[in-house]
């Protein structure tokens, strides 16, 4: 038999403390919520009731649900108030000293047999356990932000955590309908230890201007559907408590250059600017602790989609290569009205992927997302060519040929005889350097990248890159066009991965490493992930439908551009490459899907 929790307490009503409080009310425990002064426990006390009255706002709490959820938390000062309740869980600010403390006290208050949990990210649950009298009772439940919401739990047990008290905690979890995985000691645990890295990367973006707070966001959203970007993320968790989680998995977890915080983080913090509970950080909100944005003086202007900053017109397009990403791509150009010129390498080849359009507006045809005029009209815009002087007359080329340096240099230097003047030359590449591919013309200002995502017609995103020659006008021209065909175009420098494969690529590598290591299991990672952190897939099932060869190759590109030690390939990933198994498409990768 579990043992029965009726009344528990929560130290510490900040960003994690007031949500843990609710999750416990709402499932029928009574709570002790205790902070360490009066006005402290007063803004606790309103995170709460705003909380749960944006939920009956929302119609997901009834109203008599809501009082009686109020009616069973106790509000209190000091931890003295903890003496009879069954479990406590420490939510105060990420420094071991302030725990340790705080863990000593609550060990003279409580009960001998209260089991005292820390909701830590990033400190050793083992080193705040040893400063009680009682470490077989001292566990981590660390819950995911915001706590009502996530339905993840990481439950830590330490070397000296007793058995039975894993299995109660595990238990009340699932009484909250939670879904926990229980793993060991280690900084950051799964959820931490995959995310901090790719946070403090985006930061590092947006501090050396690599591209801004919104499209690192808006690259991260459209491009991997997370739930938020990076940054807003950021500001959600509080700068304060993201930079000892990443102070402190620096110095516990090996030293990580990765996981340095970002010299930008500190100023933040110094500066009071913790993100949402202090009304600003990375974005402004309406006021401290709303989740409201408000536009300042870093608000892009809205431009009304069209000429902008010296952007040119274009109506017609030219697009060069027969695989997957042209055939798309034409498809979006001449659904959204353009003049498309496609040249292929053959008239039979030009044949199969008109066949290919066709197939793919005829699906919108029958989902009734397209009318049957609508098909028409964009394939009558589209005229089918083998010889690039038909290219001799468009404002725009995007080229979408083979992912081969050699191949786009000799096609640009074709390009830059054929085409007229001011024609902006847009490569697709997703792995090579923009800037060499510009090189190959006599003007490089008019040449951009314009990275689109698999599939085309579906994915929302496309990155602009820019390299040190593109002129302010190219990009301000690919930006519209991103606009006009209904994508955001995000802008970024022109370095290896752009944004989004830069921040998810080694991401991946490190779930892999952490698997290698015998952390966790694929399956616990992924839950970690989707329930811990809201992303649409786990790791190791976004491996598996990427591809494991295309991930390592981008993985490599990474490293061998940036050098960074961290981005080094997991030699799992190699090993299961070299062994043919790389992922759905050869029915095996991390999983065997074989009998799917
Ligand atoms: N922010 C997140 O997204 C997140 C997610 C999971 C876990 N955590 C962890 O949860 C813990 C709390 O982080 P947070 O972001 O909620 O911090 P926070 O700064 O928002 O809140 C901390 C609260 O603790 C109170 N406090 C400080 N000293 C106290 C004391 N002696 N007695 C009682 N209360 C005291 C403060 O007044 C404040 O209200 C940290 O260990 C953090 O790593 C944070």
């Amino acid at each position: 038999m579990a043992r029965e929790f009726s009344t528990v307490g929560v130290v510490g009503l900040g960003t994690m403390g007031a949500g843990i409080v609710e999750v416990f009310a709402r499932n029928g425990i009574d709570v002790v919520a205790v902070e360490i002064s009066a006005p402290a426990l007063e803004r606790g006390r309103a995170t709460l009731k705003g909380s749960t009255d944006r939920a009956v706002a929302k119609g997901k709490l009834a109203e008599a649900d809501r009082d009686a959820l109020h009616e069973r938390v106790h509000f209190a000062v000091g931890l003295d108030a903890l003496h009879s309740v069954d479990l406590v869980i420490e939510a105060v600010p990420e420094h071991l000293d302030l725990k340790q403390r705080i863990f000593a006290e609550l060990d003279r208050v409580c009960r001998p047999e209260t089991i005292l949990a820390t909701n830590t990210s990033s400190l050793s649950v083992t080193e705040i356990s040893v400063a009680t009298s009682r470490p077989n009772q001292v566990i981590g439940i660390h819950f995911f932000n915001p706590a009502p919401v996530m339905k993840l739990v990481e439950v830590v047990r330490t070397v000296v955590t007793a058995p039975e008290v894993v299995a109660d905690v595990e238990a009340l979890c699932a009484r909250l309908g939670k879904v926990d995985v229980t793993i060991n000691d280690r900084a950051g645990f799964i959820a931490n230890a995959l995310l901090f890295g790719y946070l403090n990367h985006a930061v590092g973006m947006f501090e050396s201007h690599y591209a801004t707070r919104e499209d690192i966001d808006a690259a991260m959203k459209l491009g991997c559907g997370l739930p938020m970007g990076p940054l807003a993320l950021m500001d959600l968790i509080g700068l304060d408590t993201a930079y000892e989680i990443l102070d402190t998995m620096y110095r516990r977890g090996g030293r990580d250059r990765r996981h340095a915080p970002v010299p930008l983080l500190k100023q933040m913090v110094t500066a009071g600017l913790l993100g949402r509970k202090s009304g600003r950080g990375f974005y402004t909100y309406e006021r401290p602790g709303s989740p409201v944005v408000v536009p300042d003086e870093s608000t892009p202007l809205a431009t009304d989609g069209g000429l902008a900053d010296g952007a040119r017109a274009i109506a017609k397009v030219g697009v060069v290569g027969s695989g997957t990403m042209a055939t798309g791509i034409i498809e979006v150009f001449a659904k959204a009205g353009y003049e498309v010129v496609s040249v292929t390498r053959g008239m039979e080849k030009s044949a199969k992927v008109c066949e290919a359009v066709k197939t793919s507006l005829n699906k919108g045809v029958v989902r009734g997302k397209l009318a049957e005029a609508d098909r028409d009209a964009a394939l009558g815009r589209i005229s089918w060519s083998a010889t690039l002087d038909h290219l001799a007359d468009v404002d725009l080329v995007v080229e979408a040929v083979v992912e081969e340096l050699s191949v786009k240099k000799a096609l640009f230097a074709s390009l830059d005889e054929i085409c007229k003047p001011g024609v902006v030359l847009a490569t697709t590449t997703s792995s090579l350097p923009v800037i060499d591919v510009a090189m190959a013309t006599q003007r490089p200002a008019d040449v951009v990248g314009l990275h689109f995502f698999n599939p085309a017609p579906i994915m929302p995103l496309v990155e602009v890159v820019r390299t040190i020659r593109t002129s302010p006008e190219a990009t301000a021209t690919a930006r519209a066009v991103c606009a006009a065909l209904g994508k955001t175009g995000v802008v970024c420098g022109d370095r290896s991965g752009f944004i989004v494969n830069a921040l998810l690529f080694p991401y991946l590598n490190d779930a892999v490493k952490m698997l290698e290591a015998s952390y966790s299991t694929a399956d616990d990672i992924d839950h970690a992930m989707k329930l811990g952190c809201g992303y649409p897939m786990g790791p190791f099932e976004l491996l598996d439908v990427v591809g494991l060869d295309v991930s390592l190759a981008i993985q490599r590109e990474l490293y061998l551009e940036l050098r960074e030690p961290g981005f080094a390939p997991a030699p799992l990933l190699e090993h299961l490459v070299t062994a043919g198994y790389l992922g759905r498409k050869t029915r095996r990768g991390f999983r065997d899907h074989s009998h799917r």
